[in-house]
């Protein structure tokens, strides 16, 4: 079956609201589009977790209100025929890509979600008010979809427990899937800001998870200080003509900083090549 594309938001809540009523399974991957094989694993699960009878669906939408003023929101990548071509191979059957911000946002918008405390470290330190774009337009598509469940990759480890604490605290009900990072051969975490680096930086961005998982190495072989597994990645990604943002051992679900690098601790790291903000993260063993 073809993937089938609507434009307009209401439309796309009728017939979400019309097929859940009559039983459908949704299950929902939202993104930004100019998509890759990240996303569309997101997309074949997704397909999987609605079932046969169900329905795979996804959200194409470059969302202003997660970008700051000095941000790539005018020149983010995209490619509408590209990636409907891919959302019909992973076997999504339907896309919401509205076609400007004001189907999506009333002119009069004035209410804002803000996981406080989630929010404010890491790339939330950085990026003021991101996590609060981000987790409005995820409860707007989930009011307009109203999926059973929901897919969002780990590669955006940060934004995952952010949307995982609004979805319990502001009662979706809706079962918040979390996937594993795809990544190329060289290990850099597949995004869509990789179309951004240069040849020579696209090259050397391939520090940022040799780094991570020279961290894991070391923990597993008994390191456990998390300050020194910590400057040990960030003196590889500096090395490597990078500018650090951060590089942090955290507790998985709170985010909060641990010194000892715990099982399942999670790594994370942003840093900058030429104008190009990457992250990626691990779990520590
Ligand atoms: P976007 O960056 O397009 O990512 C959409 C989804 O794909 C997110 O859940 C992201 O974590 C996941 N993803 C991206 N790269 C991945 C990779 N290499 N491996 C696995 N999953 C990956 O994240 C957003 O859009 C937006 O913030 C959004 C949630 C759509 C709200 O606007």
């Amino acid at each position: 079956m073809p993937t089938e594309l609507i434009r307009d938001p209401r439309e796309w809540q009728r017939r979400c609201a019309a097929e859940r009523a009559g039983g459908r399974r949704l299950a929902l991957v939202p993104t930004m589009g100019f998509l890759h094989d990240g996303h569309l694993s997101l997309m074949r699960e997704a397909r999987r977790l609605a079932g046969p009878d169900g329905l795979a669906l996804a959200t194409i939408f470059v969302n202003p209100a997660q970008f700051g003023p000095a941000e790539d929101l005018g020149r983010y990548p995209r490619d509408l025929e590209g990636d409907l071509a891919k959302c019909e191979r992973a076997g999504i059957d339907r896309v919401l890509a509205p076609e400007r911000a004001d189907q999506v946002y009333a002119r009069e918008h004035e209410t804002w979600i803000a996981v406080e405390r989630l929010s404010r470290g890491l790339c939330g330190e950085r990026r003021p008010g991101h996590f609060r774009g981000v987790a409005t337009v995820v409860a707007k598509l989930f009011n307009l979809t109203r999926p059973h469940v929901a897919l969002f990759g780990e590669k955006d480890w940060q934004q995952l427990q952010v949307i995982r604490a609004m979805v319990r605290d502001l009662d979706f009900g809706v079962e918040v899937v979390g996937m594993p990072i795809v990544r190329e051969a060289d290990g850099l975490a597949l995004s869509s800001r990789n179309a951004y680096l240069s040849p020579d930086e696209r090259r050397r961005a391939g520090v940022l998870s040799r780094a991570l998982f020279d961290a894991q190495r070391r923990a597993a072989a008994g390191e456990r200080d998390a300050a020194a597994l910590a400057a040990g990645a960030a003196r590889a990604v500096e090395g490597a003509g990078a500018r650090l943002d951060y590089a942090e051992i955290v507790d998985p679900a709170t985010l909060e900083r641990v010194a000892i690098a715990a099982p399942g601790s999670r790594m994370l790291i942003a840093a900058v090549f030429g104008a190009t903000r990457l992250i990626d993260n691990v779990a520590l063993p």
